[in-house]
């Protein structure tokens, strides 16, 4: 079986490579990534000079290129995490996220139908279903929920479902979706709220809350993610959406001061900053599906993957200290500049 996966270099396509070797050690991997600023080679170093790993540095809106790649590897199954991922640059600058998202989906499964792809599995996202209210606690998104986007960001990722929905039914391409809530784990890139806040509060610095904190997001540890995937590209029906989430409903503050309480830093650190535009409320996955088809269940409490994760990032500071030193500074100086 040989699997291509794109957007391996980032965070949770990493974390999938990692779960693929160590659940299915005979399967041939193929990483496809641009290495924009999110992807990170030095991620894979462990993994890359396996005889069943193989990287290629592409972009997945470049139809020559993935024509190539796929004419040459000819893979089973695809599994897309390639993305532009963070909201707040979405706001910024909304046009690469349509190429890339919405474009890089459309050739990506233009190649699975000329080669015969058996699975194309697009990581897509809850943000899809735009926000829920703060004061109705009993809800929570099902595989049902209209679609109802808020950023460009979540807008790009819907457009990109609407689009594997309609190669299925019109092209009859093997495809799924899963929608999961927000990660959190190791190789996170310090512009999401958790990495942001463990390495700004090692270093004493100001942790920027968004408007009141109160937002809630529904949080996952990134290999639970993986699991899922693995589950529903082996066993999940062709055509169907999976919601993926594990009822971690956390506010922001609660998330924030958590870190704080485990790094022993200060509540003072915490700095109330101009809200995000457009700020979805709070998310909720209903796993219920992936827990009844498949079999899925979360294996990691929020309190112990926090805990894992804070550790994490203190033993692996070499990693996300390059990134923080680089070119994101002057990208964090810009976006932060008017807040
Ligand atoms: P990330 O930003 O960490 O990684 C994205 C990866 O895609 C990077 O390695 C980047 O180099 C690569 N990439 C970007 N543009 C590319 C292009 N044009 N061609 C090839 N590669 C390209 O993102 P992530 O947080 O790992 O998210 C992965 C996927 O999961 C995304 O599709 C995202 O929408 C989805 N998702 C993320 C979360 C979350 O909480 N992070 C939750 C649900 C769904
Ligand atoms: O729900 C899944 C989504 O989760 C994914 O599709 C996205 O790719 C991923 O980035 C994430 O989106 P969010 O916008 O929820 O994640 P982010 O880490 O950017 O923000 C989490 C919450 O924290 C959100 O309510 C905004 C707030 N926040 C964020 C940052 C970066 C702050 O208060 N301060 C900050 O500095």
């Amino acid at each position: 079986m040989k699997i291509l996966v794109t957007g391996g270099a980032g965070f949770i396509g990493s974390n999938f490579v990692f779960h693929m070797l160590e659940n299915h050690p005979d399967y041939e991997i193929v990483i496809l990534d641009l290495l924009t600023y999110a992807g990170n080679l030095e991620t894979l170093k462990d993994v890359l000079d396996r005889p069943n790993v193989k990287f290629v540095k592409a972009d997945i809106a470049d139809r020559e290129a993935v024509f190539a790649l796929f004419g040459e590897e000819h893979p089973d199954i695809v599994v897309n995490f390639a993305a532009e991922s963070h909201v707040d640059r979405s706001i910024k600058d909304p046009g690469i996220f349509l190429r890339t998202n919405i474009l890089g989906t459309q050739v990506l499964m233009d190649a699975s139908r000329e080669y015969g792809v058996k699975r194309y599995h697009q990581v897509s996202t809850d943000e899809v279903y735009g926000d829920l209210p703060l004061d109705r606690p009993d809800l929570f998104f099902t595989e049902e929920t209209p679609i109802h986007t808020s950023s460009p960001y979540s807008a790009s990722k819907a457009g990109a479902d609407l689009l594997v929905q309609a190669y299925h039914r019109t092209f009859h391409l093997p495809v799924t979706i899963s929608r999961c809530s927000n990660n959190y784990g190791p190789y996170h890139f310090p512009e999401k709220l958790i990495p942001l806040i463990i390495s700004r509060a090692l270093a004493d610095e100001s942790l920027p809350v968004y408007g009141t904190g109160e937002n809630v997001r529904d949080w996952l540890y990134v290999r639970d993610h993986c699991a899922a995937i693995d589950r529903i590209i082996h066993g999940g029906r062709v055509g169907e959406v999976y919601n993926i989430g594990g009822h971690n409903e956390r506010t922001n503050l609660q998330v924030v001061k958590t870190i704080l309480k485990q790094l022993n830093k200060p509540e003072s650190l915490i700095t109330y900053v101009k809200d995000r535009a457009g700020h979805d409320l709070r998310y909720a996955i209903d796993p219920t599906k992936m827990m009844n088809e498949l079999g899925w269940e979360p294996t990691t409490t929020f309190d112990e993957g926090i805990a894992q994760t804070v550790d994490w990032y203190l033993a692996n500071e070499g990693w996300w200290k390059n990134i923080v030193s680089g070119d994101y500074q002057n990208y964090y100086q810009k976006m932060y500049a008017d807040r």
